[in-house]
């Protein structure tokens, strides 16, 4: 996902827009570029790789201006190069974009017909050369880029530079957000508020289809249909602290760490001090509801594959569980009688979204869950249940996974309620294990010394499986999708009932086994499959609780020690170890864990 920033200063803005754009590197780039107005004339500097190389070539080559556009790019539209990075500039406009223009090869075509040559693979520089084009036929500069936007198609956030304009700056919003900041006679655009949080906490948020023309001492928001809008300034507390690692070496070690908080916090939101379930002001009555679909991506996937077992032990409801990428092209029948759940920690995950809209018109109703109030998600859902972890910077969702699930069980518990499946004293017992989960985690997090040493012999393993049944399945996965997606380790996960199936046929000395097994009442099974692979010389390393640990006795190569909990909210507490597994393995390899390669913190292209 790209970063965007804009900034109409009143002093130098190269090293305010490169600082802006450090705050955006959680998104995950592969190259940056600023440009600015020196005395009207577009000048640029891009480069390669990270900020810091843009950073030592401004050393070199500095950018005079006190208005310019910025830009973190993850390459969709051709290599990552300086070439390919943004931003674009073509005649006297320069331009930075975060999406994806669909129609840009037909574009590029036609600008080709009108005597401009492409000089990147990019869709971005078919924007600027448009605008450019009815810049050269007459145009001004807010028609150029209506007139740009008319002929797009696709979804974008965009923000425009336009030479001899030294106090403009036009931002449009189409399927991507854009943020707009106001300083003390400075204006900003962003990606999102943590872009802006050292210039301004006043902010607020383009809505689809707005266009923004912004100098100095206003800001003027055209809607989608042409009319002037008005958009809610807000200010948003704490965004620049919330930007700090606070003494962390990572962001994903402070969110690992900062789960009891946040969890507690999204707890008071949920179940109310009389133990009872307030999933906001939600009037759906879930007698009305016969099937559940839950649709996301990635770990939120297998968030909705842990509420697919709570939905249908507590509530009784058929659930079915999808990931978004599938689901939007099987184009499933849907009842009227579906509630459609969407789960996205930024909101705005490409396939998630698309499935949502496949959805519109079709199941009775549309919710998410979500990190961000004014995602596109969030907006385009009837009903959006916020989950309340903060800013998650680190690209491995952490928090937000057990925020998540603590939402998912409370929904859960809601439709048990309102469908009668489960008595008084139950809900009850439930609830008062879920109040109990910020001390769990604490109890977890204290076991990060045997996690450590246990991640510091996995970072040897070419190969690693996780087992888990049951809760444990999706847990399993999601160990799995932390551990390869920051240390580049190939990890997998089964079924353990599935072993026998296939899987036993990879197990040898060389391979770590992680199995995920609270004393449940699947834990004999599970312990059956652990024997087996004991019996092929398989290294098991074993994630349970103290009456786990005596049941397994000797043969584990290493255990973990989890503190006993209700079945029911097994699977946050033992989040925790799948994430410092994962987390320590990468530490140990030296690779770069907030910002893995290859990865963004928000997938909003296809
Ligand atoms: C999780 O650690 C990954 N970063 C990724 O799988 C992520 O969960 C997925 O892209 C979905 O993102 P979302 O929750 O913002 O929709």
């Amino acid at each position: 996902m790209c970063g965007i920033v804009g900034v109409l200063g009143t002093h130098e803005v190269a090293p305010v827009l490169v600082d802006a754009l450090k705050r955006l590197e959680y998104r995950g780039y592969d190259s940056a570029g600023i440009a600015t107005l020196n005395e009207g004339k577009l000048v640029r500097r891009r480069a390669l790789g990270k900020l810091i190389e843009l950073s030592d070539l401004l050393v070199h080559e500095p950018l005079i201006g006190k208005s310019g556009i910025g830009h973190t790019r993850w390459a969709t539209h051709g290599e990552p190069s300086v070439q390919n990075a943004h931003p674009h500039i073509s005649g006297r406009v320069s331009v930075v974009h975060n999406g994806i223009i669909e129609n840009f090869q037909e574009l590029r075509t036609e600008l080709q017909g009108y005597g401009y040559a492409p000089t990147t693979q990019t869709d971005t520089e078919t924007v600027s050369m448009l605008a450019n084009y009815y810049l050269s036929q007459g145009a001004t500069p807010l028609q150029s880029v209506r007139n740009t936007l008319a002929k797009l198609t696709g979804a974008f956030g965009l923000c425009f530079l336009f030479e001899g304009e030294e106090d403009l700056m036009i931002a449009a919003r189409r399927g991507s957000p854009l943020a707009i900041g106001y300083g003390d006679g400075e204006t900003y655009v962003g990606s999102d508020a943590i872009a802006l949080a050292a210039m301004t906490d006043k902010i607020s948020y383009l809505e689809e289809g707005d266009v923004a023309v912004l100098t100095r001492s206003q800001v003027s928001i055209e809607d989608k249909e042409g009319r002037q809008a008005n958009r809610e300034i807000r200010t948003i507390r704490g965004g620049n602290g919330l930007f700090e690692k606070d003494g962390y070496t990572h962001f994903m070690e402070k969110e690992i760490y900062e789960q009891p908080s946040v969890i507690a916090y999204t707890l008071q939101k949920y179940i109310s001090d009389k133990c009872q379930i307030s999933l906001s002001n939600t009037s759906l009555d879930f007698l009305s509801i016969e099937r559940i679909t839950l649709v996301a991506c990635g770990t939120a996937f297998y968030a909705c594959m842990t509420a697919k077992y709570w939905l249908e032990k507590l509530a009784r409801i058929p659930v079915d569980v999808d990931v978004a990428s599938e689901f939007r092209y099987r184009a499933p029948p849907l009842s009227e009688n579906t509630l459609a759940v969407f789960v996205s920690q930024s909101g705005e995950t490409a396939d998630t979204l698309a499935a949502l809209r496949y959805c519109r018109g079709k199941a009775a109703h549309i919710w998410s869950i979500t990190n961000v109030a004014e995602s596109s998600i969030a907006r385009e859902s009837d009903e959006d249940l916020p989950i309340y972890a903060g800013i998650e910077i680190g690209v491995a969702s952490t928090k937000a996974f057990t925020c998540q699930l603590t939402v998912l069980l409370s929904l859960a518990l809601k439709a048990a309620s309102d469908r009668n499946q489960v008595k008084d004293h139950e809900i009850q017992e439930i609830l008062s294990a879920m109040q109990s989960l910020p001390t769990l985690i604490n109890l977890a997090l204290d076991q990060k010394d045997s996690l450590r040493l246990a991640a510091n012999e996995l970072a040897h393993a070419s190969n690693i499986l996780f087992l888990g049944r049951g809760l444990m399945f999706p847990l399993a996965l999601e160990g799995a999708l932390k551990l390869k997606e920051i240390s580049y380790i190939h990890a997998e996960a089964y079924a353990a009932g599935e072993l026998k199936h296939g899987p036993i046929a990879l197990i040898d000395e060389t391979i770590p086994i992680v199995v995920m097994a609270p004393q449940d009442r699947l834990f004999d099974k599970t312990l059956s499959n652990v024997q087996e692979v004991m019996a092929r010389k398989g290294r098991i390393l074993m994630i349970t609780d103290p009456k786990g640990v005596n049941a397994a006795g000797q043969g584990l190569w290493k255990a973990i020690e989890m503190p006993h909990c209700h079945e029911i909210i097994s699977p946050i507490i033992y989040a925790i170890p799948a994430q410092m597994l994962a987390y320590y393995t990468a530490v140990a390899k030296g690779t770069d864990v907030d910002q893995p390669r290859n990865l963004a913190k928000s997938v909003t292209v296809e």
